[in-house]
């Protein structure tokens, strides 16, 4: 368990804080230490000592110079729409909140760029340069309400990850206050770049832990004039596991690859009040399928070889989503799963990611350890990446962290993920709750490798610390 010999915040560091960013943006009151002490992992809570809403870098690295002398943690945080507890204060102090960095900066639509400071919801940012017909892919569930600082700090994905890649694979160059305060920029706003170490990937995913990100420049692509969505129901699991793998096999790569299992499509369409999809009782889940592209014709032949394709399987009767209604019907039930299936007592979710061709085997691992421990299993997730969101009910466990019952079953299934060649996060991150399960992953090199970086980084531990790995076993 990480700690830090730190005094506990005084009113003198208060009076400083309040100096840097204004009087305003320095909250101590019981409702704002409530409502940024969780997010949205299972039903966490810590509070933390005192809510600073900067607005700028300058502010941020005054901050936490004062912080680095005073050995003061400081959570970073974006919108708060995290899965793994990246924004979660456990050890009080400063929890710093970007929400006001919300502009963006510019859009360069000569070298297909934007850039952004970190607190713009990514749906925002998304239409912005869509109005400039460029396209951000990265989608995460959350995008309506998520940041796009967040989304970085936690290398995210979404549906379109299958074609277009994840955060990762945008990100050109990064502004950065490090935990001593200095501000740094990580590279440069090109599309290759072979000078020194990759420090902007290196702060991708690195959940705060390094340095908080201030502005971000990202790569775009041009906008594809059309996409065709259709919704084909399986009445087996673990078929509409195996076709995933043998749609990409037969040289398809469609731009969105989702699984829904029954449970799932019942709780989420009861949820939004929405009979978009017919409920059979022979059906046991969906694949939801997208194809993208500058040519209808081609994509209308691709869906066809696709759907039959999938005729080798026992599937009921495809839907064709036909206008823009229907189909932000189908992903309004897709997007807001995590949300329902939540609300009515899931609290566990696992973000499991293997080889695709694994997927029927993950499947089939997860349903026998619900059995097995009696816990209720609802899959859903990105399977066109082999990544599986399980979610997991027991009455009377609402949180997998700290719970020994529930830490003992999701080991057996991480080391069945293990087995299968793959790991415990796609795009959700490690933050507080899957910390426990990183021995599983790596060895001791592995981990002396990060602690390593991390000191290189934040030698007083004052960030995020204890998210990830431990500094000190
Ligand atoms: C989703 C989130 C939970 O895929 O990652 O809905
Ligand atoms: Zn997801």
């Amino acid at each position: 368990m990480e700690t830090l010999a730190t005094p506990s915040l005084t009113a003198i560091h208060i009076e400083s804080f309040k100096k840097i960013v204004g009087e305003q943006f320095v909250f101590v009151d019981e409702e704002s230490l409530n409502n940024y002490g969780h997010d949205e992992t299972e039903n966490l809570h810590y509070s933390p000592e005192v809510v600073i809403k900067p607005r700028t870098a300058e502010e941020i690295s005054a901050i936490l110079k004062i912080c680095n002398k005073e050995r003061i943690p400081v959570t970073p945080r974006g919108a708060g729409t995290g899965l793994s507890g990246g924004a979660l204060p456990h050890l009080g102090g400063v929890l710093l909140s970007t929400e006001r960095m919300n502009s963006i900066l510019s859009i360069d639509d000569r070298n297909l760029q934007v850039t952004t400071e970190p607190g713009v919801i990514t749906e925002v940012l998304q239409n912005a340069v869509k109005e400039k017909n460029l396209f951000y892919p990265p989608d995460p569930s959350s995008r309506g309400s998520c940041f796009i600082g967040g989304n970085i700090a936690e290398n995210s994905g979404g549906p379109k990850a299958v074609k277009y890649g994840v955060v990762k694979d945008y990100v050109l160059n990064l502004e950065v206050v490090l935990p001593s305060g200095e501000i740094i920029w990580t590279g440069s706003n090109v599309l290759k770049n072979s000078t020194g170490y990759n420090l902007t990937q290196l702060i991708v995913g690195s959940e705060g832990t390094l340095g908080i990100v201030t502005k971000i420049v990202l790569r775009l692509i041009p906008l594809p004039a059309y996409d065709v969505l259709m919704l084909v129901p399986f009445k087996n699991l673990e078929q509409a596991g195996e076709a995933v793998s043998s749609i990409f096999r037969a040289g398809f790569v469609p731009s969105a690859m989702e699984l829904m299992e029954i449970d799932s499509l019942k709780i989420v369409s009861k949820f939004v009040d929405s009979t978009a999809i017919a409920i059979t009782d022979d059906t046991a889940a969906h694949l939801i399928i997208e194809v993208d592209g500058n040519n209808m014709d081609l994509l209308m032949g691709e869906m066809e070889a696709i759907s039959n394709l999938l005729s080798q399987y026992d599937i009921g009767e495809i839907y064709f989503a036909d206008d823009a209604q229907q189909k932000a019907e189908l992903w309004k039930l897709r997007r807001r799963v995590a949300e329902a299936v939540k609300l009515i007592g899931y609290t566990i979710e696992e973000d499991t990611v293997v080889p695709r061709a694994e997927l029927p085997a993950l499947i089939k691992g997860a349903k026998d350890l619900g059995k097995k421990h009696d816990f209720e299993v609802v899959c859903y997730g990105h399977a066109g990446d082999g990544n599986l969101h399980i979610r997991i009910r027991k009455e009377g466990i609402p949180n997998s962290h700290g719970n020994a019952v529930m830490t003992a079953a999701l080991r057996e299934l991480f080391d069945l993920v293990k087995s299968l060649g793959g790991t415990i996060s796609g795009e959700h991150g490690i933050g507080l709750i899957q910390k426990p399960y990183m021995d599983i992953i790596f060895r001791e090199a592995n981990f002396r490798l990060m602690r390593d970086i991390k000191k290189a980084f934040d030698p007083n531990n004052i960030l995020n610390a204890g998210k990830i790995f431990d500094l000190h076993t």
